[in-house]
């Protein structure tokens, strides 16, 4: 069945590659993003099923705008946040760290806020969260990116136990990849285990699909996630 689906931050990389996949196989979607000529091309590949708003998430306009998207599509069943930004820090830069912390923490959060209470009202619904794989331990290289990303990875956590309790068919599914190749891995060919950006997209699809509650994409970085948790400081800050 066609399910109404919206992607924030589909302008590019995961989230656009998730819209046509999505619309490939015939759902409705609503992509966001700052890059109106962007939205427009994607769009126009699938001009009956893709809808598109344009937006700053961490401007004042997130609510309204998912509104006007909602209704164009004509309902919501799955919204997907994958809006982020992060670059190194090492100099420990404020413009950087309140530009991620502005994007990933209070844009994220008043969207996955409004479309779990959105969700809760109409008694079903699913939300997916393009966190990542730096969420599970601190960094030197860019600190505030791998607190923002605990942030999600921690609220996305937190909804999947209140939606339980409401015992509501509301499903949460937190996505931590590792290297996706994409615009935001920059100098991605140096990087190791680096997915190419279909491949990620059709596992968090997939994984969306079967309500997953946590997914690391590419599969193999369940590993990474673990060792990171499980080394000692003293072995992990000579790494993090
Ligand atoms: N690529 C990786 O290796 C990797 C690894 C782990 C996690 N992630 C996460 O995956 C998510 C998607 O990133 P990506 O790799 O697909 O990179 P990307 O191609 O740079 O995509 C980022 C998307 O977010 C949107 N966005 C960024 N800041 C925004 C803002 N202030 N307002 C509205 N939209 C905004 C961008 O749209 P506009 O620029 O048009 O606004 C774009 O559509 C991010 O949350 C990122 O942290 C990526």
């Amino acid at each position: 069945m066609s399910k109404k689906i919206i992607i924030v931050g589909a302008s590019s990389g995961i989230g656009e590659a998730m819209a046509l996949q999505y619309a490939a196989i015939g759902h409705k979607v609503g992509i966001t993003g700052r890059r109106t000529a962007l939205l427009q091309n994607i769009k126009m590949q699938f001009p009956s099923l893709i809808e598109y708003e344009c937006f700053d998430v961490t401007g004042d306009e997130n609510i309204q705008k998912l509104e006007m998207l909602i209704s164009k599509l004509g309902g919501l069943d799955l919204i997907v946040i994958s809006a982020g930004w992060g670059r190194p820090s090492e100099t420990l830069n404020w413009d950087i760290d309140k530009k991620i912390t502005t994007t990933n923490v209070n844009g994220f959060i008043e969207i996955a806020n409004w479309s779990f209470n959105y969700f809760v009202k109409q008694g079903h619904g699913k939300i997916a969260a393009i966190s990542s794989v730096a969420a599970n331990r601190g960094s030197s290289y860019s600190p505030a990116y791998a607190a923002s990303k605990a942030f999600e990875s921690i609220y996305c956590e937190g909804l999947s136990i209140k939606a339980r309790k409401l015992k509501k068919e509301i499903y949460i599914t937190c996505i931590e990849p590792g290297f996706v190749n994409t615009d935001m891995a920059h100098g991605g060919d140096k990087m190791f285990w680096i997915a190419p950006v279909e491949k990620a997209s059709r596992q968090i699809i997939k994984a969306i699909e079967k309500k997953k509650r946590k997914v690391y994409i590419t599969k193999r970085w369940w590993l990474i996630a673990k060792l990171m948790r499980l080394l000692p400081y003293w072995i992990y800050r000579k790494l993090g």
